[in-house]
């Protein structure tokens, strides 16, 4: 398996705060790969960090065997690899489907008009809500949306920053099962989540992070049953 992403020994900082402290990692084509860790711990930097948002202070990021360091964000998102931020940052006064739109804008006119099928597919909630404003979906609805804005670049490598936050138990599985849905229909897939239990349950590989720094890895069925995962992550 060729590795799609490869970061090694990344360093962030903001200021004097050292966010991001010699991280290291893989995600194999076709992968789900996830980054567990508590608040705090650099999950969001180290994604930001990979789509070009915030440089890092040292350290390399390699996508499809390029470097990624210094090149800026829409640069990236056009070699393949989106993110979808956390806490999902929709456009609340625009309609879903300008949202998706927005999403689209490195593609074609043609390529969106496919693409808007396949993510109508996955997402048919947001197909019935197109014309409605943003704002007014739901907190589950808005996630879809985002992750829908983001695969509107047909990305090779989707990053997902904390899809489950703040949603009910009910939505929570009805995100993985997408998430699992889109990895199926073949996108390599980097999931970053406080929801441990969930986000193990569908990883096949994982990487825990503890201030700033990966503490273990293994399969996700290795960490769902790991002592010191279940200690700190999974409520025993
Ligand atoms: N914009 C920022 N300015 C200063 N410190 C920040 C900023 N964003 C995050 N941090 C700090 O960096 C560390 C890692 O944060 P973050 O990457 O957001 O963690 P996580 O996503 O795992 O919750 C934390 O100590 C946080 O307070
Ligand atoms: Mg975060």
């Amino acid at each position: 398996m060729a590795s799609l992403l490869s970061v090694r020994d990344l360093h962030v900082s903001y200021g004097a705060i050292k966010a991001v402290r010699g991280v290291s990692f893989d995600i194999n084509e076709g992968e789900i790969v996830t980054l567990i860790g508590a608040n705090g711990a650099g999950k969001s930097t180290t994604l930001n960090t990979v789509a070009g948002l915030i440089r890092p202070d040292s350290g390399s990021v390699e996508f499809g065997g390029d470097s990624l360091v210094g090149v800026p964000a829409h640069k990236v998102l056009k070699r393949g690899l989106a993110l979808c931020p956390e806490g999902r940052r929709v456009f609340t006064q625009m309609s879903v489907a300008e949202n998706l739109e927005m999403g689209g804008y490195t593609r074609t006119d043609a390529e969106n008009r496919e693409t808007l099928e396949m993510i109508f597919e996955h997402f048919p909630r947001l197909k019935e809500r197109r014309g409605q404003v943003a704002g007014t979906l739901s907190g589950g609805e808005q996630q879809m949306l985002a992750m829908g804005r983001a695969l509107m670049s047909r990305p090779r490598l989707l990053m997902l920053d904390e899809p489950s936050m703040g949603l009910a138990p009910i939505l929570v599985q009805e995100i993985f099962d997408i998430v699992k849905q889109l990895n199926e229909a073949g996108t390599t897939i980097l999931l970053v989540e406080q929801n441990a239990n969930m986000a193990l349950s569908v990883a096949d590989r994982a990487y825990v992070l503890e201030i700033g720094t990966i503490k273990k890895t293994g399969t996700g069925a290795e960490l769902l049953v790991d002592d010191d995962v279940r200690k700190a992550y999974l409520g025993g």
